[in-house]
């Protein structure tokens, strides 16, 4: 029997049990989610994002739109009100990675797809100034004048499905001619659009 003074004096052996005790019940909160169908199972009728829109959301990592907007609605009054549906964890079962954020900047924009025309988020995207006047959210004038090629998409299809995304074969053939030529503020308004679209669960809030 270990006495419990020798633990106390015993810094080493101590932080190897405090690791022991955490670890053993990070395993039992985290472990488990993995297996659980709330988790793990998509919603029903999820679809994935086509080839234009998953261009779109990799411009959205490029700019580093999720560093001031989120995209996980919480269960509060405040925000259900405001956004619709609180988000729920089988809707991103298709995200890899992740996009919820942390920075509320800006707002949620988890269910932003058909609030706003596609015309709006040109113009928004373009100088935000000139549709919110107060807006501190910057310019992106450069999504106007590139281009895509689409030469990487079906790759990106491709890791994709090896990770669970179930695109199909014919997707991922026709990935390359759906993007080509498309001017990348197309491919973000693609996505933004899709935002919250992907499955006919929740009702967005206008
Ligand atoms: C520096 C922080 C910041 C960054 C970076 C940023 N935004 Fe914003 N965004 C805001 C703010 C603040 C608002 C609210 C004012 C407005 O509508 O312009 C906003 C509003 C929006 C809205 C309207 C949301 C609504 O429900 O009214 C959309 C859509 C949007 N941003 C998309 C984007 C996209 C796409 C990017 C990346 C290309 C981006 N934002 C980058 C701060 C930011």
């Amino acid at each position: 029997m270990i006495k419990h003074e020798t633990i106390e004096k015993n810094i080493g052996l101590m932080i190897l049990l405090i690791i022991i005790v955490i670890s053993g019940g990070g395993l039992a909160e985290i472990v488990p989610l993995f297996f659980q169908a709330s988790t793990s199972k998509p919603i029903e009728g999820l679809r994935t994002y086509n080839a234009v829109e998953l261009e779109g959301r990799d411009i959205y990592i490029r700019e580093g739109c999720h560093v001031c907007h989120t995209q996980m609605i919480r269960p509060f009054r405040a925000e259900t009100e405001r956004y619709g549906h609180f988000s729920t964890a089988n809707e991103f079962v298709y995200e890899h990675p992740f996009l919820w954020g942390s920075k509320r900047t800006g707002p949620d924009i988890a269910r932003v797809g058909g609030r706003y025309s596609d015309d709006w988020h040109r113009a928004h995207l373009y100088n935000p100034r000139d549709v919110v006047p107060e807006s501190k959210m910057p310019s992106y004038p450069w999504l106007f004048e590139e281009k895509l090629t689409g030469k990487d998409t079906a790759a990106k299809m491709t890791a994709l499905r090896k990770v669970g995304v179930p695109y199909t074969d014919e997707q991922i053939a026709s990935a390359q001619d759906d993007v080509a030529g498309k001017y990348e503020i197309d491919a973000l308004v693609a996505y933004l659009q899709a935002l919250g679209k992907t499955h006919p669960n929740y009702t967005n809030k206008r």
